[in-house]
């Protein structure tokens, strides 16, 4: 029997890669960089399955230049945002993804950036490394306190209620505003995003990219915030407006930020943002745990060899192919 060809398009963690060589002829793109788009579009001919990042764009023009035996794209990620999935769904190719495995990772994250840009650790850091460090000071390097506080969660899925669970050893209220969830755990619903901004000290982003939430956070939003506020986003760098958020740090219209995603990623080095002492930039790390990264590589190989069999995705985000009967 002949085996499916795929396109792998970065070395991805061995509990996947294995599961993938053993069933596929793979081709696995060994830059350390994604392959360019036009790259891709030649890789991609005459291959049975993807398994692509979020770093690649996979649109009608990409699936197209793939060819019509194209069964399968796994997403090595839970966001989807760079594929375009109705394109996937026209031609009757089912897109997995890596739900669920990614959660404690990225909320710890989450909770790890909170506590950094409240008690001002990268700062306090590059403070030591600049030779400031001279002696113990009552007012030096003063942050904010958590006990007590109301952590405000914008979007409250899988991450969102994760966090609701960390913020309670912190002894942290938490809100959250999201019209299609349930209220669980100590989180209560808010009935407006205004109504958040308005009682919350920390305000973490756990969205999906889409048209709904690009730039939801811009000038009008952060003018809600508490003078006093922290913006948290593990999300997708898009949902912020940069400009604003920059403008409304550099005049401490909020106390700071913490970002593990940018718009756009790698965030070039002459970005205002970096120029803030209240701003921690981390390189999109929410995931950025061994356990978590190979339990995203088994499933995105999982998904992708189901693809292969015609057998339904573990996970898959466009479910529709399989009712269309395509
Ligand atoms: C995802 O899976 O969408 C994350 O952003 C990767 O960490």
């Amino acid at each position: 029997m002949t085996r499916p060809k795929v396109f792998v398009t970065r070395v991805i963690r061995d509990a996947g890669l294995t599961l993938v060589r053993e069933f596929c002829n793979a081709d696995v793109w060994e830059g350390d960089l994604p392959p360019t788009h036009d790259v891709l579009l030649e890789k991609v001919r005459g291959m049975d399955g993807l398994l692509c990042l979020l770093t690649d764009r996979i649109d009608g023009e990409l699936l197209d230049a793939a060819g019509s035996q194209l069964k399968v794209v796994s997403n090595h990620a839970v966001g989807f945002d760079n594929i375009v999935v109705p394109d996937a769904t026209a031609r009757g190719i089912p897109v997995g993804n890596t739900p669920g495995i990614l959660t404690d990772a990225t909320a710890d994250l989450a909770f790890a950036l909170l506590l950094a840009a409240a008690r001002r650790i990268t700062e306090a850091e590059r403070y030591i490394h600049a030779g400031k460090w001279k002696t113990w000071h009552p007012s030096m390097l003063l942050g904010i306190d958590l006990a007590g506080k109301t952590l405000g969660l914008v979007g409250f899925g899988r991450i969102g209620r994760a966090m609701a669970k960390r913020a309670v050893g912190f002894d942290l209220r938490v809100i959250f505003y999201d019209p299609t969830a349930e209220p669980e755990f100590n989180a209560a619903p808010m009935s407006s995003l205004d109504a958040l901004l308005r009682e919350s000290d920390f305000v973490s982003i756990h969205t999906p990219l889409n048209q709904a939430t690009r730039h939801i956070v811009n000038a009008d939003f952060l003018s809600k915030m508490k003078r006093n506020a922290i913006l948290i986003n593990t999300s997708r760098g898009p949902v912020v407006d940069q400009d604003d958020l920059y403008q409304a740090l550099k005049s401490n219209q909020i106390f700071a930020a913490a970002l593990d995603v940018t718009d756009p990623e790698p965030l070039p080095l002459d970005s205002p943002l970096l120029t803030l002492e209240n701003c921690v930039i981390v390189p999109h790390i929410g995931s950025a745990s061994e356990k978590t990264r190979d339990d995203m590589a088994r499933l995105a190989a999982l998904n992708l060899i189901a693809g292969l069999k015609g057998e339904r995705l573990p996970h898959c985000v466009n479910p529709e192919v399989y009712e269309s009967g395509r």
